[in-house]
């Protein structure tokens, strides 16, 4: 075994630091404890040692172990690289299959660790809150945000930002770093400072006085709130302000509501105000079905939008294809014919549907008026892709262990791919989804056979539930790619 050794990597996540070192300790079969790991200038243990010359030959590691290096290098744990060099260390030496032992107590430690740094991503892609800060000597607008992310994450996180606001600059300043995009470029930087972000702009007052308008006072609950926007990132988000004074109020405002009846029009949002909110990743499910509800159907002629429905954290979640014409009158999923077929079952193969997520990959009801009847009119590739935003937030919000995709409209939502479900049935990565899948047909392709054949549909769909359940109930992989 050779002597000690001390590693310097840069401050953050310096990924390819720690893959090139990794491959050299492997390859001279120095072991972990014999390491110190150092970034930046910090002191070490171990007298620094040159860097030996010429690059180790590539290791060839499992996949699962691939996946688990690059999110776990961006934790701010301390120990994170001593902790992969053991693994990579083990599973060089044999293990190959280490990463998929859950209860190996190095494995569940780097699995907490990669969870973590996931959770901290999701957070930053949904409370960040650009501020006007100003116009570019060009005239191009330019806005600046502050984050205070957990773990090293800004570089991972600021393409999503470069992707979803690419035609105006922006910075986004962190106390470890910074990325600016100017359009063109994503570039980082040195740490910034929140005095350098302004603490309000005009954009502001509108986006909370909408949320205050829409906030639903019956459904409040804080519990849940916390759970999903921890307080910690509150004052970053504007439409947080009004949260204490809502709360306050929502008590009074129920009542009001329940004098209100039968039900107030829908109150939609002009095109430009919608856009600017959507512009403005929503920070909860309830500001999501906001600016879903205040939506114009692409198609028009549906009485309003119909929502998911179900508790945040079902365990499964049900996507199908868009309301019919009982949904839309009643604006809740699956209450028309083919939900009472999918409610039963649903109880035949004991899932609860009360403690299930219905919803669907459109959520407006678009029709053909024949006399007085509304024929149902399936979606086009191009309706299912304008509504695909919302359900991708929706699903990130309430995060299912499984989602089951019911027909081909739903498979095309999730996955962007147009297959016969006699091909895709069954259990499914959705095209690589942070869930599982599951494809079954649609209940209301039940409704459609004729008699004689519908038994044995029903049968083989209620076989699936029963199957997609049990997929639902397994542990969640320790180490499935990211
Ligand atoms: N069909 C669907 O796909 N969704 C509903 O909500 C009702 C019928």
């Amino acid at each position: 075994m050779s002597a000690a050794r001390t590693i310097r990597l840069r401050p953050g996540a310096d990924l390819e630091g720690f893959r090139e070192a990794v491959r050299r300790l492997v390859h001279d079969g120095v072991a972990p404890e014999a390491v110190a790991w150092v970034e930046g200038d910090a002191p070490s243990l171990f007298p620094d040692e040159p860097p030996p010359g010429g690059a180790a030959p590539a290791l060839a590691l499992p996949r699962a172990v691939a996946a688990l290096v690059p999110p776990v290098v961006m934790h701010r744990d301390p120990e994170r690289y001593g902790l992969l060099h053991r693994l990579v260390g083990r599973v060089a030496g044999g293990e190959r299959h280490l990463a998929e032992v859950a209860s190996d107590p190095l494995v569940h430690r780097l699995a907490l660790m990669r969870k973590a740094v996931g959770r901290d991503l999701h957070k930053m892609h949904a409370f960040l809150r650009f501020r006007r800060a100003g116009a570019t000597t060009s005239g191009r607008e330019r806005f600046a945000a502050w984050f205070e992310p957990e773990h090293h994450i800004l570089a991972e996180a600021a393409p999503f930002f470069a992707a979803r606001f690419p035609s105006f600059d922006w910075s986004i300043l962190t106390p470890d770093g910074s990325a600016h995009w100017d359009g063109a470029r994503l570039r980082f930087g040195p740490p910034g400072r929140r005095e350098d972000v302004p603490e309000h702009d005009a954009f502001e007052a509108g986006w909370t006085g909408y949320y205050a308008s829409t906030f639903n006072p019956a459904r409040t609950n804080l519990a849940a709130m916390r759970a999903e926007m921890p307080k910690k990132y509150w004052h970053n988000l504007p439409e947080t302000a009004a949260i204490p004074g809502l709360v306050r109020e929502a008590g009074m405002r129920v009542g009001r509501m329940i004098e209100r009846a039968p039900e107030a029009p829908v109150k939609r949002v002009p095109a430009r105000a919608l856009a600017a909110m959507v512009a403005q990743e929503p920070a909860s499910l309830d500001a999501l079905n906001a600016i879903i509800r205040a939506s114009e159907p692409l198609v028009p002629g549906a009485t309003q939008a119909v929502l998911g429905e179900g508790p945040l954290g079902a365990r499964i979640a049900f996507v199908g294809e868009q309301p019919g014409d009982q949904e839309d009158l009643q604006g809740r999923p699956f209450v028309g014919p083919a939900g009472r077929l999918l409610s039963a079952a649903l109880r035949e193969a004991g899932i609860d549907r009360e403690q299930s997520y219905l919803t669907n990959a459109v959520k407006h009801f678009k029709f053909e008026a024949r006399g007085k009847r509304r024929i149902h009119q399936k979606p086009t590739a191009g309706e299912v892709a304008h509504y695909r935003w919302w359900l991708d937030r929706e699903l990130a919000f309430v995060a299912p262990r499984l989602v089951v995709a019911l027909g081909a409209t739903a498979v095309l939502a999730l996955t962007r791919r147009q297959v016969p479900i006699t091909r895709a049935r069954g259990p499914s990565d959705l095209g690589g989804k942070p869930y599982r899948g599951f494809v079954t047909v649609h209940p209301s392709y039940l409704l459609r056979l004729p008699d004689e054949a519908r038994g044995d549909a029903y049968a083989g769909f209620v076989d699936d539930l029963r199957r997609a359940a049990a997929l639902a109930a397994e542990p969640v992989p320790s180490a499935a790619p990211v």
